[in-house]
């Protein structure tokens, strides 16, 4: 499928999905937001992906934020609807049942830092600044962050950085946990894709049941999570790929798993 916004390229089962319009530090626009929605549906229901990562073009930015010319006019009524559409593409991203990786290139503002929180792990490239400057703009999140950065970072560090709206380097963001890892700029997709690998050598229900069990889990009571990743170690039980994992283990060679 071809996108205005995006460029979708898929190699030995992981696809890159890269946000495209560089001259505006990729900032999402209304149109980048229906085209994610599009590709993350497309990626979803492809059975030849099997992981993802999310990345933007160019040397300056991952995503800048919303798309500030849009914002600027929007009516009450058009804020909300505009917030519940681009929460709902966020979480199409995080329920996507496959790893997505945000490869973090420059900036990561705004509903950009909001996107990467989305995704399930963040690698960052040592130039890339993170930040949630809506409050200078006279707005605030609207695609999730307020609720992803506090159970990411803890309260105190999410709110330090909503307040202020300061940007933080690599380094901060990694010490406070808000990306995994920080690679030099130029080793950021292949390192990604390292990561992303070791991560796919593994069984792909095993994958899908365990983004399940912690994106639903952490929204429980721990005894009501517990029980849900009950359910589902029982259910995994009953999966090829477990009695090829048990086996291979036992006969000392690598499983050979079929997603099923
Ligand atoms: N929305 C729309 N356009 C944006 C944008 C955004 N969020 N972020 C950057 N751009 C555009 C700029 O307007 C500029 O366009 P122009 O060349 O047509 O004037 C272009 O991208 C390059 O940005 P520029 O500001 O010139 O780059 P810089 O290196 O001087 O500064 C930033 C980089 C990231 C510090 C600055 O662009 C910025 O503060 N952006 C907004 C961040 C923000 O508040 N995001 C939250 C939005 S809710």
């Amino acid at each position: 499928m071809a996108y205005e916004t995006l460029i979708v390229e898929t190699r030995d089962g992981v696809a890159t999905v890269t946000v495209n319009r560089p001259d505006k530090l990729n900032a999402l626009s209304d149109r980048v937001m229906e085209e994610l929605d599009a590709a993350f549906a497309a990626l979803g229901a492809d059975a030849a992906v099997r992981g993802v990562i999310l990345t933007g073009a160019g040397e300056k930015a991952f995503v800048a934020g919303a798309d500030i010319g849009e914002l600027a006019t929007q009516s009450p009524l058009e804020g909300q609807e505009r917030s519940f559409r681009g929460q709902r593409v966020l979480d199409r991203i995080e329920r996507l049942g496959k790893p997505v990786v945000a490869a973090v290139g420059g900036f990561a503002l705004g509903g950009g830092c909001e996107l990467a929180l989305a995704c399930h792990v963040r690698v960052a490239s040592e130039n890339a600044r993170m930040g949630t400057p809506e409050v200078k703009l006279g707005i605030m999140c609207g695609y999730g962050g307020t609720q992803r950065l506090p159970r990411l970072v803890g309260k105190g560090r999410a709110l330090e950085m909503l307040l202020t709206g300061e940007m933080v380097d690599a380094q901060e963001a990694l010490r406070i946990g808000l990306v995994n890892r920080v690679v030099p700029k130029d080793k950021l997709l292949a390192e990604s894709d390292a990561l992303i690998r070791k991560m796919l050598a593994n069984g792909p229900v095993s994958l899908r049941f365990t983004l399940e069990a912690v994106n639903d889990g952490l929204e429980m009571p721990l005894d009501e999570a517990q029980r849900a990743e009950a359910t589902l170690f029982g259910l995994i039980c009953s999966t090829g790929d477990m009695k090829e994992g048990t086996k291979a283990f036992l006969e000392k060679r690598p499983a050979k798993f079929q997603g099923k």
